[in-house]
């Protein structure tokens, strides 16, 4: 063999990786291994051909179905108590997926309000360019709509970002099964810990797993579960879209999920004791937290959501843009940075990052979302305190 060969192939990986190289026994790893493969290899033409026609469960190719994927949606589909699940390459690749599989031209969407911006810009992309008909209300004009009918499919993010508003995800159900539509639930923000939608009647649930799933704040990606039947379908898609998740970064995110229920666990008592915390501060105009008796969406929240209430809360300041700025620019420990779900406690201004390029949002500009991490909750209550006594209490304004 001439070494330009040798290095190439000197030892054959497949034969190297099946058997133990002292012992040539099979391997047995506690931990499913990452498949960094592009290809698969064929052992003859027929399990080739087999594997094309789908006769046969075989790895082809990582951009068609890859190990460590498979086991992520797995994962997420037994934690969220659905028959199949699907590993996406981010959020908004596992929310395009879901309506590119469910839907086509001419049909209509109803989704609550708030959305996450990029939702909303996806939305009115596809209402304005692809023919779907698309409606995003609040409250009572959300219900209103859903019972006229005439959807097939309702979107529900809940707690919605960034408002943290709960709608009632049974409820929903109910009437858009009886008029004829799918319901999809984004549960980025409760994770399964706190929210199983399936339970309560959605067809549908997806993740932005980059938040709380991972919980790392080290990958991006997405997650959609449902039943056996639309997964295929959806594996299909995804196939046509080169969306689905990479094997190193599907392993990342099921490291992270085996900590979520002691992670989830902290997340929401740091955030009840700040929401809490900033409920009686002067600054402080209105407190967004599903956990607190004084939210109007609490009791939906209780009988919903188990757990507790998770980690965000979102807050108005009462002041103008200039405190705004001088309290994200003060905040120590917390970071001033978007995305959730990290064990670094993080806070952002929504109307002026995430949300901004979505097409109208009704939430004041003063408002701070935080996502609480996992350090102590003294320390984030002393932080948040000694920025807004630096915001509203120096000199330097009025
Ligand atoms: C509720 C929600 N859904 C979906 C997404 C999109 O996820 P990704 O950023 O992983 O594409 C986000 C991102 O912030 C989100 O907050």
């Amino acid at each position: 063999m001439h070494e330009d060969t040798k290095v190439v192939r000197g030892i054959d990986e497949e034969k190297f990786h099946k058997t133990d190289a002292y012992m040539n026994k099979s391997l047995n790893s506690h931990r499913l291994p990452i498949y960094q493969t592009s290809t698969y290899m064929f052992d003859s033409l027929e399990e080739a051909y087999a594997a094309f026609t789908g006769e046969e469960h075989h790895h082809i190719y990582s951009r068609v179905s890859n190990p460590n994927a498979l086991y992520l949606g797995t994962k997420v589909a037994m934690l969220e108590g659905a028959e199949a699940g699907l590993p996406f390459n981010s959020g908004m690749a596992a929310i395009f997926a879901t309506i590119f599989t469910l839907l086509k031209p001419g049909n209509r969407i109803l989704a609550t309000k708030p959305v996450y911006g990029g939702t909303s810009e996806l939305l009115t992309h596809l209402s304005q360019n692809w023919g779907i008909g698309v409606d995003v209300l609040a409250g009572e004009e959300f219900y209103e709509a859903l019972e006229r009918g005439g959807y097939d499919m309702v979107f529900v993010e809940t707690p919605g970002n960034p408002t943290l508003t709960v709608y009632d995800i049974s409820l929903i159900s109910e009437i858009a099964h009886r008029n004829g539509a799918v319901v999809v639930v984004d549960n980025t923000f409760a994770t399964p810990f706190h929210q199983k939608p399936l339970k309560w009647g959605a067809d549908v649930v997806l993740h932005s797993t980059t938040k709380y799933l991972n919980g790392h704040g080290d990958t991006i990606g997405g997650v959609v579960v449902g039943s056996q039947d639309f997964i295929s379908d959806l594996m299909h898609k995804t196939k046509m879209l080169g969306t689905l998740m990479q094997p190193f970064n599907a392993w990342l995110t099921a490291r992270g999920l085996r900590t979520l229920a002691v992670r989830m666990r902290k997340h929401s008592e740091n955030a009840m004791r700040i929401a809490q915390f900033l409920e009686g501060r002067p600054e402080v105009v209105e407190v967004y937290y599903p956990g607190l008796p004084s939210f109007p969406y609490h009791e939906i929240a209780k009988r919903q959501m188990e757990n507790g209430f998770s980690g965000m809360v979102s807050f108005v300041l009462d002041g103008t843009r200039e405190h705004l700025r001088r309290f994200m620019t003060s905040l120590e420990i917390f970071h001033f940075a978007v995305s959730l779900g990290d064990t670094d406690s993080l806070a952002t201004s929504p109307a002026l990052t995430t949300h901004a390029l979505a097409e109208d949002f009704d939430f004041p500009e003063n408002l701070v979302r935080l996502s609480v991490g996992l350090e102590d909750a003294d320390d984030l209550i002393a932080d948040l305190e000694s920025a807004l006594n630096r915001a509203f209490h120096t000199s330097a304004i009025g």
